[in-house]
């Protein structure tokens, strides 16, 4: 049997734990602080980091608890859970019970980074303590991995069984990044091209901030977007689309938009508040779809793979698979909602492969955060 991993990524906002087996994912919870940061507009990495201490140890728990029951009768509709909160929410781990577990588990993965430093320290804290605890050896982990794994989970009966391809071109396409990424191979990353200012969440949050909806703002602009069949009516400008090579720029989109608003009376603004929304998504959109074809032609390769928040977008997938099928190629995304935005059951899949190749922490002592972890270093 394949080995049964215990993950953790706390590197933004969301306090995550996963079982996995394999690429199987077992048990899976999220606890997302989405509503403590909403009122401050995005991300405050102290009361991450204070939210994630006072949830992990239910988290772990709770992933445990969910694999056990698993384990004991496939009960399927057991297996994920996400909780929105703000309260602490502080459980005293039931030792007998974890060490019982544990003796099922076999490795512990854990993001190492990028990610805020405040919070990374406390997933890593946590592994690191059950590692010791438990005899048992960790997988380091890059988040960015992670999100490249995400379209390959499975679910606890192996649907979708899809085959790596080697090699494909990786997207990821979240809040924090925006890459595309070379794999000849499992586990081996070769940036060509990335974005020289925000990522593209980034931008369409920005953007929803500045029409007036809250953090984070993707979502929304997707909904808005649909209410008026996406259409383009401002065309914002394509940053970097005249340039053949594969660096991304959003910042100036974003300040376009700025002055557009600016010059706009509000009655007007709030007429048009769902085709400026749809126009600002399109810009986005259009130069991710574009990069990826460039990225086609120069490398001949036609397998994209695509992670990360914003591909939960439904309009985004469209015009990615519209663009593959004019190349004969293919994409794939994740197969199931909560695989897009943060969570642990990528970084159990993403360990699997590490641990194949015999990845795992040499010098716990040494092990620390890495906030600004490059995938070329993690392979
Ligand atoms: O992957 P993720 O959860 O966090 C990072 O690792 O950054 O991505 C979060 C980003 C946010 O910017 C959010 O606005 C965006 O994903 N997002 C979406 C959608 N759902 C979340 N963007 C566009 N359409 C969506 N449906
Ligand atoms: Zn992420």
């Amino acid at each position: 049997m394949e080995p049964i991993i215990l993950s953790i990524d706390t590197s933004c906002d969301e306090t995550a734990c996963a079982v996995t087996v394999g690429r199987k994912v077992l048990a899976n919870v999220i606890y997302s602080q989405v509503l403590i940061h909403k009122k401050w507009g995005g991300v405050v990495p102290s009361l991450a980091k204070r939210a994630h201490e006072e949830r992990i140890d239910f988290v772990v728990e709770e992933a445990v608890r969910k694999f056990m029951r698993y384990s004991k009768n496939n009960h399927q509709s057991e297996l994920e859970s996400r909780i929105d909160g703000t309260g602490p929410h502080t459980h005293a781990p039931d030792d007998y019970f974890l060490r019982n577990a544990f003796r099922f588990i076999d490795s512990i993965a854990v993001t190492q980074g990028p990610g805020l430093a405040m919070a990374l320290e406390v997933g890593m804290k946590k592994a690191k303590a059950l590692a010791l605890r438990y005899n048992k050896k960790i997988i380091p982990v890059n988040h960015l991995e992670g999100h490249i794994y995400s379209p390959f989970a499975q679910n606890s009966t192996g649907n979708p069984e899809r085959k790596f391809a080697f090699p494909c071109l990786a997207l990821i396409i979240s809040g924090n990044h925006m890459d595309i990424v070379l794999m000849r191979d499992h586990v081996t990353y070769e940036i060509l091209g990335k974005t020289v200012d925000d990522a593209a969440g980034e931008a369409l949050d920005k953007a929803a901030r500045m029409l007036g909806f809250g953090y984070p703002g993707g979502e929304v602009i997707e909904r808005l977007a649909h209410e008026v069949d996406n259409v383009d009516e401002y065309h914002f400008p394509r940053p970097m689309l005249h340039i053949k090579d594969l660096r991304f720029s959003f910042s100036g989109l974003k300040t376009s938009l700025f002055y557009f608003l600016k010059k706009m009376p509000e009655d007007e603004k709030f007429q048009n508040i769902r085709k400026i929304a749809s126009s600002f998504q399109e810009a986005v959109f259009e130069t991710i779809v574009k990069k990826t074809e460039e990225a086609i032609k120069q490398t001949g390769i036609r397998n994209i793979i695509a992670g990360g928040g914003v591909t939960a977008n439904k309009h985004l997938r469209k015009k990615l698979r519209r663009l593959v099928k004019k190349h004969d190629g293919s994409v794939l995304f994740p197969p199931y909602s909560y695989l897009t935005g943060d969570n642990a059951a990528m970084i159990g899949v993403a360990a699997y492969y590490k641990m194949r190749k015999g990845i795992f922490v040499q010098d716990m002592d040494g092990f620390d955060r890495l906030p600004r972890f490059s995938l070329v270093n993690s392979a």
